[in-house]
């Protein structure tokens, strides 16, 4: 058969045959590691489209920003880390007084967790964002601090829950942010620093946003049963 003789053709293994399939195996070569690479980085871009994502009404309003992280040691103390005070206690209160928020229904549709809707107002839902909430309890344990000045007093069960709610968020936020060791004259040592760069979200874009939907808690009583109809969206 015609094909068969290439086989016999005593031309079939000249040098000129052996470096046309030498080409062929690199050309091929090149291809397939072309095809593995290619594969990896799509499959990388598919996996950034699946990160795991939960509904929050707020998440639009999220910005990035850089911050440069306070000390709280000597000239660098923010209002927030100075002994205690009407002043200190009034900007700890900005920080988490509009945690009590109101959504629309096609917001709280969205959730994954059921709300409740307000006593006057059946098609708003109320949440808080979980900042706040922290916010709220860090505050609480600065308080405990200074127990001669904060004259309320916070169960150890209260507190216990705040420690849990803020460990919880600061592993759920795991900041890579590296902290350095640099050379401190005054100390003559190697002293870390964590007065570094971060990029954070933009926290007065948040706090704005849950500023203009905020209700009045004692407006509500918590006590009355209300039937709940509303669907939720699985996460
Ligand atoms: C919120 O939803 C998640 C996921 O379905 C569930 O595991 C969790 O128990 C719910 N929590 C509340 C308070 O509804």
């Amino acid at each position: 058969m015609a094909y068969y003789n290439a086989l016999n053709d005593p031309e079939a293994n000249t040098p000129n045959n052996s470096r046309r399939l030498r080409v062929f195996c690199i050309v091929s070569t090149i291809l397939n590691l072309w095809c593995i690479w290619l594969a990896i980085t799509q499959w990388h871009l598919h996996e950034g489209m699946n990160v795991p994502h939960v509904y929050s009404p707020a998440e639009h309003v999220i910005t990035n920003k850089f911050v440069k992280f306070t000390r709280g040691f000597a000239h660098d103390i923010p209002i927030y880390e100075r002994p205690p005070s009407a002043i200190v206690d009034a900007a700890w209160f900005d920080l988490w007084s509009v945690a009590q928020i109101k959504i629309p229904k096609s917001a709280a549709m969205k959730m994954p967790n059921h709300t409740w809707p307000l006593l006057n107002d059946r098609e708003s839902y109320m949440i808080s964002l979980d900042v706040f909430h922290q916010l709220h309890c860090l505050d609480t344990l600065r308080k405990q601090l200074y127990p001669r000045y904060s004259e309320t007093h916070v169960s150890d069960m209260h507190i216990r829950h705040c420690i849990g709610a803020i460990r919880q968020a600061l592993m759920c936020a795991a900041d890579v942010s590296p902290v350095v060791w640099q050379w401190s004259e005054r100390l003559q040592i190697a002293e870390q620093r964590d007065d570094i760069v971060h990029v954070c979200r933009d926290y007065d874009r948040i706090r704005d946003w849950a500023s203009e939907r905020t209700f009045e808690y004692e407006e509500n009583d918590f006590g009355i049963y209300i039937e709940d109809d509303l669907p939720v969206s699985p996460i």
